[in-house]
């Protein structure tokens, strides 16, 4: 946590806010009747609102101090790999009745339409906070700009916007470009000791969604490595958004296409799982010292353990527990806290010399 203690007005411009979620003074009063409608609305086939029949959304039935809770309207961008459902737990688990929450999840299923949609929603709920994942970097102006006339702050959780940094409160995240360096580094680093540093290098990327920070940072960040390294030939990159049949898809087709790849770029595990079951179709022994590097993103437990197998070689850790962090800044919040414009998540990279510490702790 970088935010300083400071009371912050910018937030709560025009409001008389709640000072304290379980005290007294709230702009807004939440009962319990508005939650069973809210809760019953939420089920309905038509609402932007998907409140899930699991976890601690079902809190909401329980007889709690309903007009004391904060209203969270929060878009999950979907649910298309392991690190996304773990990142939606991460945030239910937080952001619970317990912990002073009332909580409005819903699922967007890989839509910014969808996305943009339940903020919508949110705004005309009047709710407290809104937080969403962002699917794509571009295109949330205009959404942004009506949540800040109707005066409810925004907190963009672990993708970033390209829109205009005033148009949001904060951004809790992982920082991709870092990720995307610290694989390209470690390449680098493997062909020096294994005495490749001058060989020729052809080089495949699966990218994650086309257009999200994620696919776009991490590009980045191994390219900057990749620039330096002449040698080094980026053969083709294709989509294979962030999940495993698209993964195994594209990975056929390249190895339809080329018979000297030596490394392979997968921009999370779902798509490194994958693009090994591609090559081990294309029989491509995974145990053997000259199969093709592969390098991922994520360090789930199952990638972890293909890094322990050695089928995967690196895994540059994307840590998906922002709900503690998002919970923690809301009541900083609601205190008058002065809150950063940017937290960022802590994160490893995994080799067969450190993934075994670290595979039995993994919630993903
Ligand atoms: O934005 C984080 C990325 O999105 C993760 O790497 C990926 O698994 C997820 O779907």
């Amino acid at each position: 946590m970088t935010g300083s203690k400071k009371p912050n007005e910018k937030f709560f411009p025009g409001k008389t806010r709640r000072h304290d979620y379980k005290g007294n003074v709230k702009s807004k009063v939440i009962t319990l009747g508005a939650v069973f409608t809210i809760l019953t609305a939420s089920c309905s086939a038509c609402s932007p609102f998907n409140v899930e029949e699991t976890g601690s959304n079902m809190q909401f039935l329980e007889p709690e101090p309903a007009e004391n809770l904060i209203r969270v309207g929060f878009s999950q961008l979907g649910s298309e790999s392991k690190w996304r459902r773990a990142n939606s737990v991460s945030i239910k688990d937080a952001l619970t009745v317990d912990n002073g929450f009332f909580l409005q999840f819903n699922n967007a299923r890989q839509t910014q339409e969808n996305q943009i949609k339940a903020i919508r929603g949110f705004i005309s709920q009047q709710v407290d906070y809104i937080a969403f994942c962002p699917v794509t970097e571009d295109g949330w102006d205009t959404v942004l700009r009506e949540a800040k006339d109707a005066d409810i702050p925004v907190i963009i959780v672990d993708r970033q916007v390209s829109a205009d940094e005033s148009l949001y409160t904060t951004w809790i995240g992982e920082n991709m470009r870092q990720e995307g360096e610290n694989a390209g580094l470690w390449l680098a680093k493997m062909l020096e000791d294994r005495g490749k540093s001058h060989d020729k290098i052809n080089i495949i990327e699966l990218l994650g969604t086309r257009g999200s920070s994620s696919q776009i940072g991490r590009s980045i960040g191994f390219d900057t490595v990749c620039d330096r390294h002449p040698n080094w030939v980026l053969l083709d990159r294709d989509d294979g958004e962030f999940t495993t049949a698209k993964g195994q898809e594209v990975m056929s087709g390249f190895l339809r296409k080329y018979d000297d790849i030596d490394v392979v770029v997968c921009q999370n595990d779902d798509m490194a799982i994958g693009a090994v079951q591609a090559m081990q179709e294309a029989g491509i022994d995974l145990y053997s010292d000259d199969k093709p590097i592969i390098i991922s993103f994520d360090a789930s437990r199952q990638g972890l353990e293909m890094v322990m197998q050695g089928i995967i070689d690196v895994d540059v850790e994307c840590n998906p527990a922002s709900g503690p962090q998002l919970s923690e800044v809301i009541h900083d919040m609601e205190q008058g806290n002065q809150v950063a414009k940017a937290y960022f998540m802590n994160e490893e990279v995994f080799t067969k010399d450190n993934a075994s510490k670290f595979v039995d702790d993994r919630s993903y």
